[in-house]
């Protein structure tokens, strides 16, 4: 496994991979890296000669101080991981690297895509997100990027950003790995404490619950979901939303024959967790 530490380095690798001919897998995360992750991996080398995973805190994307200070940097422990399962390369830039200072962000116009649900409640996260995810896709230049359906609105508004590029970076959209209790597998989840994780755990059941139910309407739903998570002491709901997962807006009955996506974001103790379920 390499790893390279500037762009110089980043760009001589990629440089020998494209003369050999190898198709670039990108997997671009924050560290702290887990099965979710690994999982990304695993795709990408399915499909791609050399899979390129890059660990980047992006402080742009923080719209809470205390959630970038906490975020939990494992530098040694992400690189033995990523060793094991035979990574190609791994990016670790510096903050020089990805933002110089003569770099113009472009801004995007997402629509509507970044005001509900994650953009409704994290300001400036969405712009944050695309500029560092513009930004690595300009240095690697991959030609598929794997995003997780566990940040279903990221990878939503990344798919939307390759779009208004006429890119042609194929965007390839993994599965949410979890805990074999059902819990999502975050970053975040170390900063749970015992009994936070316990009742972390409803996020998925009530999402599981779903599934299973016929809930008459969404509407119905949400009033089950609500009353179910804030039977948990420790947890307070930031939203329960049944959206069309291409618009991202909420539909108010299931007579629809869009692919509908249930998600949730809410605060356990002091960590905010998000995890969702496609129901068609
Ligand atoms: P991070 O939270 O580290 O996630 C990196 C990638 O892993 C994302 O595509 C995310 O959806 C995926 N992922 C996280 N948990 C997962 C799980 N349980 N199962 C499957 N995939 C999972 O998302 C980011 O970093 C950043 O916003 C980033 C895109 C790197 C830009 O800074």
């Amino acid at each position: 496994m390499q790893i390279v530490r500037n762009n110089v380095e980043l760009f001589n690798a990629l440089a020998v991979a494209r003369l050999q001919g190898k198709t670039i897998g990108f997997v671009p995360t924050m560290g702290a890296l887990h099965q979710g992750h690994l999982s990304l991996i695993a795709e990408s080398q399915t499909t791609c000669g050399i899979t390129i995973c890059s660990i980047f805190v992006n402080p742009t994307q923080f719209n809470d101080k205390n959630d970038l200070e906490k975020y939990p940097r494992t530098e040694e422990a992400d690189l033995k991981m990523l060793s094991a399962v035979n990574c190609d390369v791994v990016y670790l830039p510096t903050v020089e690297d990805i933002y110089p200072e003569d770099w113009i962000c472009p801004e995007f116009d997402f629509g509507d895509l970044d005001k509900v649900m994650e953009g409704a409640h994290r300001p400036g996260h969405f712009k944050g997100m695309s500029q560092v995810v513009h930004r690595l896709l300009w240095l690697v230049q991959p030609d598929k990027l794997f995003m997780g359906q566990k940040d279903f609105q990221q990878q939503t508004i990344v798919k939307k950003m390759l779009e208004l590029l006429h890119w042609k970076t194929e965007l390839v959209r993994c599965e949410i790995v979890r805990e074999t209790d059902g819990l999502a597998k975050s970053s975040r989840n170390v900063r749970l404490n015992k009994e936070e994780r316990q009742q972390a755990l409803t996020i998925s059941q009530v999402l599981f619950q779903l599934k299973k139910e016929n809930f008459p309407s969404p509407n119905n739903f949400y009033k089950w979901a609500i009353a179910e998570l804030e039977k948990q002491s420790l947890i307070k709901v930031e939203y329960v939303e049944i959206v069309d997962t291409t618009t991202l807006q909420a539909v108010d009955n299931w007579n629809t024959k869009q692919e509908l996506v249930c998600c949730i974001a809410a605060k356990v103790g002091e960590v905010r967790l998000i995890d969702n379920v496609l129901i068609k």
